[in-house]
């Protein structure tokens, strides 16, 4: 974040309070929580971990040897039991689990009774191509019912599943396979974006060559338009093996608190993606736990959550989390300006949604489209509306509470990552004061703080990094076959201690206002990419010897990319050449990781000691004043760039 919005955001004096009427029935309404679950977080953990069924009673519930954590060990329960089976006998067998509209305009109502028929389908399918417990499953699907059914399925028998997001190309999901050495791969002939056919199985193909996957299900989606080949032997159709599969109940596998129950991979500031560990136990008690509390979820409640499940926050608040509590997901399939903008409006008042939760990425683009959009629709249903993936700016805050909430709904801005599993720095709707733009405070049971370089906690009005000093039941526990990693990502600074790589401020009244990442990771509309992942893919050109990437302040995406580029020896740059490697990257990690903008540099600004002066970079690209080039081995290098930048601006 550039320091003039970070000023402004600091400036931010509005404050809302609960209104009387939410604050009354809401779940959490009791302000003594916090403090009582910060003097006890095990018991207050162990109180939320009685709202999911166990088939056996955890011993203790937490063990902590940093940087690892078990919880719940000697607990047996099943993610799939919890989300599905235990629902059929509690009252909500014939409610609405997911409603699922697709971006044709297709609908679907899957009622608890039928999910679970579904699931113990795909399980025994599963089972019968060969599935056991512990393999890893990769899933790439577009957002169609068979997308959470494989997930549950998979958690059903206690494999892994390890969901790569659609737009990531063949070539990214070539990686992911093979790291996490899946056995079988679920995908699609193809899925819809903006009325376009994603060609999914054709990525697939490609991504399965010399990988140990021996079968690939493949769900069909659209048909001839896809144009998918199926390879015999290798390929088999959902539809056709589901056929002759029973949906009769299938006993869930007891899977052991810390079994894990899924794989994600997400962006680092290597090269390589990191597949986050998320166990069975702590991963669903985080969850379901943040569904009753930041969410204060009820019976009655219609919950959409506009994340893809490609994402954590699908993983959590569109599967695990909803039907975790009983809840009735939302799911749509396409994007929200397809066919028309209003079109996350109309599901909303369709289906009447209670609880909204988008990013503020779409809601800069909401606000852009203009309000007249939203008000074709009657939206009188909603009562609270989320935020989550990047600092939400206070005017998109206040446009969201104005005229989405129409003044009625708190908002909850939710920090939290994909190695925590659930949210949580966050206000309680029922109790919580909120600004606009500060994801305000800890939810009970969560231990952050703000610290600087030697980890003491900074005075208010100060900032640092954000850290979180004491274990949670749904962190991460592990890189995937790379526990070092975990350790000196996450543990290596302090000792003990959870390091996100956000930078956070602390206000006089000890709210936290995240500014955003301190390493070299970038966040696109959401999207968390890693820029040496991008370098890597722009080096692996043969035209370009040497690459940088930024992400420069951008009004609508939050940050755009940038990659400064030279190219080797003896080649020309060209308009072609810059389309040329857009395409190429593209190509490597998908169209989220595609730079706005390349610019040939003939050298890139760097230390006598060799190292990239990203700061100039960023400086350069948005047009600030370079800060301090006293370290550069050759000054000059950064006066041709930004006289070169403008030009080109
Ligand atoms: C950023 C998404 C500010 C942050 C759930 C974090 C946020 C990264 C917020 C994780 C928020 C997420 N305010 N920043 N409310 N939510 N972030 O793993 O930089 O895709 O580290 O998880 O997104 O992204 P991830």
């Amino acid at each position: 974040m550039d320091a003039n919005k970070m000023d402004t955001l600091l400036q931010e004096q509005r404050t809302f309070h609960p209104p009387d009427d939410f604050q009354v029935k809401a779940n959490f309404n009791n302000p003594d929580i916090y403090e009582s679950a910060l003097r006890d977080p095990e018991s207050y953990w162990s109180e939320q971990a009685q709202h999911l069924s166990w088939f056996t009673p955890y011993e203790s519930v937490c063990d902590w040897n940093p940087p690892h954590a078990e919880w719940f060990s000697g607990g047996q329960l099943n993610a799939a039991y919890n989300c599905v089976d235990r629902h059929l006998t509690d009252g909500r067998k014939n409610k609405a689990a997911i409603i699922w509209e697709g971006e044709p305009g297709d609908r679907l109502v899957l009622t608890y009774d039928m999910l679970a028929r579904e699931v113990n389908r795909a399980a025994r399918m599963l089972k019968d191509l060969g599935v056991e417990r512990g393999d890893r499953v990769t899933i790439y699907l577009p957002m169609i019912p068979e997308l959470p059914i494989s997930l549950l399925a998979c958690a059903k028998i206690g494999a892994i599943h390890s969901v790569v997001f659609g737009g990531f190309s063949a070539k990214a999901l070539h990686e992911r396979i093979v790291d996490a050495d899946a056995k079988i791969l679920i995908t699609a002939d193809g899925g819809y974006r903006r009325g376009n056919v994603i060609p999914l199985k054709a990525n697939a193909d490609e991504a399965v060559e010399d990988t140990g996957i021996d079968t690939v299900l493949v769900v069909k989606r659209v048909g001839a338009a896809a144009n998918a080949s199926m390879k015999a032997g290798r390929d088999v159709w959902w539809h056709e093996i589901s056929q002759s599969t029973s949906a009769a109940p299938l006993a869930a596998e007891a899977m052991n608190s810390e079994d894990i129950l899924y794989l994600l991979y997400t962006s680092g500031t290597t090269g390589k993606p990191k597949g986050i560990v998320h166990t069975t136990g702590g991963y669903l008690v985080g969850a379901n736990t943040s569904m009753r509390s930041v969410f204060d979820l009820k019976d009655d409640d219609v919950f959409f959550c506009t994340a893809d499940i490609g994402w954590v926050t699908g993983h959590t608040y569109l599967v695990y989390g909803p039907l975790s509590a009983g809840a009735t997901t939302v799911m749509y399939e396409g994007s929200p300006d397809y066919p028309t903008r209003d079109r996350y409006w109309d599901i909303c008042e369709r289906y009447g949604v209670t609880i909204l939760y988008t990013a503020p990425t779409s809601i800069r683009m909401f606000m852009k489209w203009g309000s007249s959009h939203v008000e074709q629709h009657d939206l009188s249903q909603l009562r609270l509306l989320g935020s989550v993936g990047e600092p939400i700016n206070p005017e998109a805050w206040m446009w969201y509470h104005e005229h989405i909430g129409h003044g009625r709904c708190p908002i909850v801005d939710t920090w939290w990552q994909t190695e925590t599993g659930c949210a949580m720095i966050a206000p309680l709707p029922g109790l919580t004061v909120t600004k606009p733009g500060s994801a305000t405070r800890p939810v009970p049971g969560i231990d952050a703080d703000v610290v600087d370089e030697e980890g003491n906690s900074v005075a208010p009005g100060n900032g640092g990094y954000l850290v979180i000093r004491k274990p949670w039941p749904s962190m991460l526990r592990t890189v995937w076959g790379d526990d070092e990693r975990f350790r000196k990502t996450y543990f290596g600074k302090f000792d003990g201690v959870y390091l996100p790589g956000d930078g956070a401020h602390k206000d006089k009244d000890g709210y936290i206002w995240i500014l955003g990442r301190m390493d070299d990771v970038i966040n696109v509309s959401g999207h968390r990419i890693g820029t040496a992942e991008i370098e890597s893919a722009l080096v692996s050109h043969p035209a370009v010897a040497e690459a940088a990437v930024i992400g420069r302040a951008d009004e609508l995406k939050g940050q755009a990319i940038t990659a400064f580029v030279t190219v080797r020896e003896g080649v020309t740059t060209s308009d072609e050449l810059v389309t040329e490697l857009k395409k190429h990257v593209v190509d490597k990690i998908g169209a989220m990781a595609r730079p706005e903008e390349i610019l040939f540099a003939a050298e890139l600004p760097k230390t006598r000691s060799a190292k990239i002066m990203r700061r100039l970079l960023r400086d350069i690209a948005e047009g600030r004043v370079l800060g301090d080039t006293t370290t550069l081995a050759d000054p000059s290098v950064v006066d041709v760039l930004q006289a070169q930048y403008k030009e080109a601006d």
